[in-house]
């Protein structure tokens, strides 16, 4: 069978890395893709945004999946456009993107289904939105509703930084993203995130994670899109998970297929573990990236068919999802100024020797510069090591991390630091 991946980060390539392993994959194509995709696909110039040309390449091609990878393609409709052209399609719709989407529309979900998440309110003027923060006690979190790249989140510990905040908002400073804003009690506990795929009906847990926002060690500094995560998240015990899945996915699953909205794809929950159990902080639509690379690194079976069956509705077919007990682990080294401008175009060298030891470095953010690899983003490489445990996993990171040749870069030294610190108790 034929595939077209949509994306270009180390979340794409690691899943173009596991599907071209699959036997029964014929040609990968992979758009607009980098230099890591390069090695497993043909790369393409398509535009997203153009839903027509996407499914005119998909009959040119005979593509029989085609994989989204990104959240905005999918919020923006392509999977409709591409399924009512006949091609199956992992990822969910518009209408069951919205979980990523629009804040609002999730927490007004959860209100309805029952689901465990943090008080809210939502407000479409900034009167409504400064006259609702008289309900909530410091800090407060004040989100904007759509799409704003992990940036549209501001947890606010004096009246006035939320007042400051919410003007913000609504005076454009997350452009459209903040029209409408959500109010969000303060949760306090530990963040795991968990992945399940499903087809709308049958749910298939895929594994937990946990990921570093903050860009610098000690979880200092701005946030970012992620500096590093490990997969299982250990603190994510199974009677944990197994709330997660019956109280919080399951349910949302349900409600989304009730209400004419099945959701296709893998759903990403962030999770609070707190005093009072796991509650929903939000939903993403997608792999998260970096988690994906850690997760398709203990994938023990072929990703091809499992993303199939879900396009599919056929996902009560297939058995447990099989992970390696392993822990894998992904150091994102980024290019200096990153999240701010990045320093773009340095060379980077020794990619191959840092793998000799068992690493994988998956590209994000590269390019290829008359024959040299270079920095062409924010996050460009993404190291990844395995082992028996968390310990084991970040010194095969750390080890292929310092193999590499990349002056213009950086990355945090401490990813996993929580596990490895309760490990060392142990
Ligand atoms: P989100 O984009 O919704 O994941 O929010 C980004 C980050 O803000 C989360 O990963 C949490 O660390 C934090 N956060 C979001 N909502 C809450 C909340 N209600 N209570 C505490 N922290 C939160
Ligand atoms: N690493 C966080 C995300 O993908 O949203």
């Amino acid at each position: 069978m034929n595939i077209l991946l949509l994306g270009s980060g180390g979340r794409e390539h690691a899943l173009a890395w596991k599907l071209a392993q699959s036997p029964r994959l014929e040609k990968l194509y992979a758009a607009p893709g980098n230099p890591g995709i390069a090695e497993h696909a043909e790369l393409v110039e398509l535009d997203a945004a153009d839903h027509g040309a996407v499914a005119a390449f998909c009959a040119e091609k005979a593509i029989g999946l085609v994989v989204i990878g990104p959240e905005a393609p999918l919020v923006d409709g392509l999977a409709d456009s591409l399924r009512a052209a006949g091609v199956p399609v992992f990822g969910p719709s518009r209408l069951a993107a919205q979980l990523e989407g629009s804040k609002g529309f999730t927490k007004d979900l959860c209100q309805r289904a029952g689901i465990p998440t943090a008080g809210y309110v939502r407000a479409r003027s900034e009167a409504e939105a400064l006259a609702a923060l008289a309900d909530f006690s410091l800090p407060v979190v004040i989100k904007a509703d759509g799409l704003a790249a992990g940036k549209g989140v501001v947890i606010a510990m004096s009246e006035q930084e939320a007042r400051d905040a919410v003007s913000n908002m609504f005076s454009g400073g997350f452009g459209e993203a903040g029209a409408e804003v959500v109010i969000e009690e303060f949760l306090t506990g530990e963040e795991a995130s968990f992945f399940a795929l499903t087809d709308g009906k049958t749910v298939l847990p895929f594994g937990s994670a946990q990921d570093h926002k903050r860009v610098g060690d000690g979880d200092t500094g701005p946030n970012t899109g992620g500096m590093g995560a490990y997969s299982p998240a250990p603190v994510l015990t199974p009677r944990l998970e197994q709330q997660a899945m019956e109280l919080i996915v399951r349910p949302t699953v349900t409600a989304m297929a009730q209400e004419g909205m099945p959701y296709v794809g893998v759903l990403y929950a962030g999770l609070m573990l707190t005093p009072q159990g796991p509650k929903l902080i939000e939903y993403n639509a997608r792999f998260g990236d970096p988690e994906c690379q850690v997760l398709m690194m203990r994938l023990d079976e072929d990703l091809m068919p499992l993303l199939l069956a879900t396009a599919e509705g056929r996902l009560a077919e297939h058995g447990a999802v099989k992970l390696s007990p392993d822990t894998a682990l992904t150091v994102v080294m980024a290019a200096k100024g990153y999240p701010g401008t990045p320093d773009k175009g340095g060379a980077i060298g020794s990619v191959t020797e840092a793998e000799k030891y068992g690493a994988k470095v998956f590209h994000a953010g590269t390019a290829l510069k008359d024959g040299q690899l270079v920095a062409a983003g924010g996050r460009v490489l993404n190291v990844t090591g395995k082992g028996g445990n968390v310990t084991q996993a970040q010194a095969a990171a750390y080890g292929a991390v310092r193999a590499i040749d990349f002056p213009t870069g950086f990355c945090r030294s401490d990813i996993g630091w929580r596990e490895v610190a309760r490990e060392a108790k142990a």
